[in-house]
């Protein structure tokens, strides 16, 4: 059976990292070798990178440099750990991958498609997702999930978490865009259901694609 690639995209809150999880669980479970990551970061490089972008230090260098230092993560990500791993047989389960630099960088972040295009062919190559689910759920619902997680954690709200509902809801809408965009590489999952019923939409699609396929 072929490694495939599978992207988690969404909003805050959106349920990206729970679902990876239990995705990733559900693929063990039946001998499949499994990695799990995330954007940006993946690689030490790559991690070092997103503690700056998140941090909101280099926010004032703006939205295009934003893009290129999301980039530069990405290449090393995919060179060192996405591509090898695919090559070994592994599956990859990655939170965040280019759709969420076109939707944070681009519809709702102001850089043009011809940068993003140069950066997507430099950074990403050929090495594109089989599937991308998009976990979709209204941003309030989103915020007020990140909103309870901070205060269990103690932890501080990083640079994209602390902006506005309404940025948050263009961003949804560029989602579901980019979605109805490329119907052969993703689909959009109703986030807002408890957790088990989205795992078992994920699982649906995933079984569908790829194990019956093989089977
Ligand atoms: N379906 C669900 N219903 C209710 N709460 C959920 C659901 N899925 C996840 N959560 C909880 O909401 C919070 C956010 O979930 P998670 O961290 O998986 O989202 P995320 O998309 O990875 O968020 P971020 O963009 O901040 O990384 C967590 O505390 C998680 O336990
Ligand atoms: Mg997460």
């Amino acid at each position: 059976m072929a490694a495939r690639f599978i992207t988690f995209e969404g909003g805050e809150g959106a349920g990206k990292s729970t679902q990876i999880r239990q995705l990733a669980a559900r693929l063990r479970e039946r001998d499949i070798p499994v990695i799990e990551t995330r954007e940006p970061g993946g690689t030490e490089a790559a991690e070092a990178i997103r503690s700056l972008l998140l941090s909101g230090s280099i926010k004032s260098l703006g939205p295009e440099a934003e893009a290129l230092m999301f980039a530069a993560a990405r290449v090393d990500h995919v060179d060192r750990l996405i591509r090898p791993a695919l090559a070994r047989g592994d599956w990859v389960l990655c939170d965040r991958f280019f759709d969420s630099t076109r939707v944070y960088q681009g519809e709702a972040g102001g850089v043009g498609p011809a940068m993003l295009d140069s950066l997507e062919r430099i950074a990403v190559g050929r090495c594109r997702p089989d599937l991308t689910l998009v976990l979709d759920l209204p941003a309030e619902v989103g915020l007020g999930r990140v909103t309870s997680r901070l205060k269990e954690s103690g932890d501080q709200p990083d640079r994209f978490e602390v902006e506005d509902v309404d940025l948050h809801e263009r961003r949804r809408l560029a989602f579901i865009s980019i979605a109805a965009r490329a119907p052969e590489r993703c689909v959009v999952v109703n986030a807002d259901r408890p957790e088990a019923a989205v795992a078992e939409d994920v699982w649906r699609v995933v079984d569908l694609r790829f194990l019956q396929e093989a089977a």
